[in-house]
């Protein structure tokens, strides 16, 4: 099988992007989109459909199992994780093309600043300072809510979401590890994460639920939300009436 793989790449955050195609030739019905930029950098020599040498294409990568979020990119349009994307499933459209997340600062080809998202884990103070005993039972919304990658797929998807200067909604790679605290905190002890919770997530959020269908690790997020809603707005409300 052979696909045309159209690249958005820059050299520095403040070059203009330009697009580059490359033919890439692959047997494997597995091949996905990160594969073939691994092996597209290995090459010596490569060229572009113009000719033209092909230098190494930046973009990041760990565990290469849709584990850890690294290489989440925009493909075809769409926001989702390189490895997980399988070049067979683009065949009839001819090329698979990719780009860089679009709501993060750009660094170079497919790599962006994705600091804000683990900033807003840091100003939401996403830890416990008590001691947290882990139920008999496995939790299954905290069990839900661990499988959280950090990719931003789901903020790249948000109508609310933006990454700039002053942003006081953090969207839902905030919210869902969030979400596992506040299911395993007591009420006295989530006072202050509650508050964080109301202000950077449940005031800015326009309940569309964007983020839920595009999650590469498919997490339930509209029922963490509602648990989350309930357990650090409302009863806090109800409280106070
Ligand atoms: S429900 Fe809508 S506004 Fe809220 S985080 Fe998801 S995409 Fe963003
Ligand atoms: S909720 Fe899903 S899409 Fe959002 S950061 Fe976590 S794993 Fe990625
Ligand atoms: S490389 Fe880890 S999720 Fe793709």
């Amino acid at each position: 099988m052979e696909i045309r793989i159209d690249i958005l790449r820059r050299n520095s955050p403040s070059d203009k992007p330009y697009l580059q195609s490359v033919m890439y030739r692959y047997e494997n019905k597995a091949a996905t989109a990160a594969s073939a930029l691994s092996e597209i950098n290995s090459r010596e020599g490569i060229k572009d459909i113009n000719g033209a040498g092909v230098g190494r294409i930046r973009w990041e990568c760990s565990c290469m199992q849709k584990k850890c979020g690294a290489c989440a990119m925009v493909i075809n349009g769409v926001p989702r994780l390189a490895c997980g994307a399988r070049l067979s499933e683009y065949e009839k459209n001819g090329y698979v093309r990719l780009e860089p997340l679009k709501k993060f600062p750009p660094v170079a080809d497919l790599i962006v600043d994705r600091q804000a998202v683990f900033e807003a884990l840091k100003k939401m103070k996403i830890w416990a300072e008590t001691e947290v005993l882990p139920p008999e039972i496995t939790d299954e919304l905290a069990y839900e809510a661990s499988r959280c990658l950090q990719c931003g797929c789901c903020l790249e998807v948000c109508p609310n979401f933006f990454a700039g200067e002053g942003a006081q909604f953090f969207g839902m790679a905030a919210a869902v590890p969030a979400s596992r605290l506040i299911d395993q905190l007591l009420p006295s002890d989530r006072r202050e994460l509650s508050e964080a919770y109301r202000r950077n997530v449940y005031e800015g959020c326009g309940r569309s639920l964007a983020c839920r269908d595009i999650c590469p690790a498919g997490i339930d997020i509209e029922r963490l939300l509602v648990n989350s809603n309930s357990a650090a707005v409302w009863k806090g409300l109800f409280r106070k009436w």
